[in-house]
């Protein structure tokens, strides 16, 4: 029997939406999807998106792997649930954390995995502090992290993320956490300053705070590859190197947030490889398991579990983790979302489409309230700009990154807009046939939204 019921009214009446207006979203309309089909989803009235943003930076196989569902499947009928606590263990975490190993820029590590990427994160704040007390430097507690970085909304990521509304109210960010500048050339180059010049000027800004603040009390910088929900900012040529040679001369180590970027995002398969970056630990989440199931997994580099292993045994417990923890569910799944990548090559295939999709992009600098695309592989921007050529931001700022994402809805192009930035990260499988299906509906939604925008301050 169908219950005749009112998705819409009883959404608002019941449910608390994450990052959303709360106010305003009690008379918004809504978009209450139902499906999925490769890079398409469908809202319960039957109309097709593209699902432009893989969910949320994450469903890099697209919809309906019915592989996935079946691992599931299997997974929870032998052996639904069991912990990780006490020495105990099962097959899928112990195989998985073996195979994230093999996939990642580490020779040797070790993998503890949690359910978000903010979990993730805040447990990469716990392991520093706990290493760094055993290796008496009791002061060494600061994370260093960015300006637009994103992080996580535990009180430790969210600390890390450098975006001013996941702080407001919050009283955040806590004690031990600090921001250095937003790595973004175009926007906050100076007139006459080379891309070379303008990194000079970031490293020397990054020294001064290590200095100011005392790289004793440093544990350690955390950075994403690229800035995914800060606007989607790749670093400017040689940043990472650049900023590494800085940490080593201050002995600071470097956390890889690759919670968007691993696994084909920017065309192989860490961010850390296409950036050139020296990770001692790294997070991942989302595209570990094409986001059809939550995990995520922090590895850690020889050297930094060695004192943690050692305080471990003075203390007699590891005293953290999570009841889910290598769900074994989770890690079957995400063995099973490995094994795809690696069986269908959905690394080389990202890589290649990749390259179309960021030439099709560039089409889109034509209109002319456009500044800047930017992307790398499977991940695109574009910012909307009130004056493009003199570098003029609209002052009513994310009105005219919603007027457009909103006209792609209408278009059947789900995007997201980060303020006036428009942002792009579809599924890994997409083909270039159905990029030329972005390009065509994104193109005509900047022509059907234009004289609105142009009405914006
Ligand atoms: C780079 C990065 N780190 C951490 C997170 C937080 O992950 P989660 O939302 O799974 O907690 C995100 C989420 O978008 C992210 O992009």
């Amino acid at each position: 029997m169908t219950k005749n019921f009112n998705l819409e009214s009883l959404d608002k009446d019941y449910l608390f939406h994450p990052v959303t207006n709360l106010k305003s979203h009690l008379t918004d309309e809504m978009l209450i999807l139902e499906k999925g089909e490769g890079i398409y989803v469908f809202d319960k009235d039957g109309k097709q998106y593209i699902d432009g943003l893989a969910g949320l930076w994450c469903t890099s196989l697209g919809h309906g792997v019915s592989e996935l569902a079946e691992v599931a499947k299997e997974q929870m009928t032998k052996l639904g649930y069991s912990t990780l606590f006490s020495s105990k263990s099962h097959e899928p975490a112990i195989l998985l954390a073996e195979k994230l190993i093999e996939m990642s820029p580490f020779s040797s590590g070790k993998v503890f995995f949690g359910l978000s990427g903010s979990d993730a994160n805040d447990t990469q704040y716990k392991l520093f502090t706990y290493a760094n007390n055993k290796l008496g430097k009791p002061e060494k507690k600061k994370i260093l992290a960015r300006k637009k970085g994103y992080h996580g909304v535990t009180v430790a990521s969210a600390s890390m993320t450098g975006l001013p509304n996941q702080h407001k109210l919050f009283d955040l960010p806590k004690e031990h956490f600090i921001h250095t500048e937003t790595p973004h050339y175009f926007k906050e180059g100076m007139d006459d300053e080379t891309e070379a010049d303008y990194l000079v000027r970031l490293t020397k800004s990054l020294e001064e705070l290590i200095e100011k603040e005392g790289a004793e009390t440093i544990a350690a910088m955390i950075a994403e590859p690229l800035m995914g929900a800060g606007g989607v900012i790749l670093p400017p040529e040689g940043y990472f190197p650049a900023i590494q040679a800085t940490l080593n001369k201050y002995d600071i180590p470097l956390i890889a947030d690759e919670v968007i970027t691993g696994f084909g995002r920017t065309g192989n398969a860490f961010g850390s490889e296409t950036y050139d970056i020296k990770p001692t630990s790294m997070t991942l989440a989302k595209a570990l398991s094409s986001g059809y199931i939550p995990i995520s997994a922090v590895i850690v580099n020889d050297d930094l579990f060695e004192p943690i292993k050692e305080a471990s045994g003075d203390i007699g417990v590891f005293g953290h983790g999570y009841t889910y923890t290598g769900h074994p569910v989770s890690c079957a799944v995400a063995l099973k979302t490995l094994e795809i990548y690696e069986r269908d090559k959905t690394f080389d295939h990202a890589k290649k489409v990749g390259e179309y999709f960021q030439n099709s992009m560039k089409d889109i600098l034509v209109e002319d309230y456009v500044g800047e695309v930017r992307g790398i592989g499977l991940i695109a921007g574009i910012e909307l700009y009130k004056d493009p050529s003199n570098k003029i931001a609209f002052e009513e700022a994310g009105k005219a990154g919603k007027i457009l994402s909103d006209a792609c809805q209408k278009n059947g192009l789900i995007v997201r807009p980060i303020l006036d930035t428009i942002a792009l990260c579809p599924p890994l499988i997409i083909s270039e046939k159905e990029v030329d299906e972005i390009t065509d509906k994104l193109k005509k939604s900047l022509q059907e939204a234009k004289d609105e925008i142009m009405k914006v301050h």
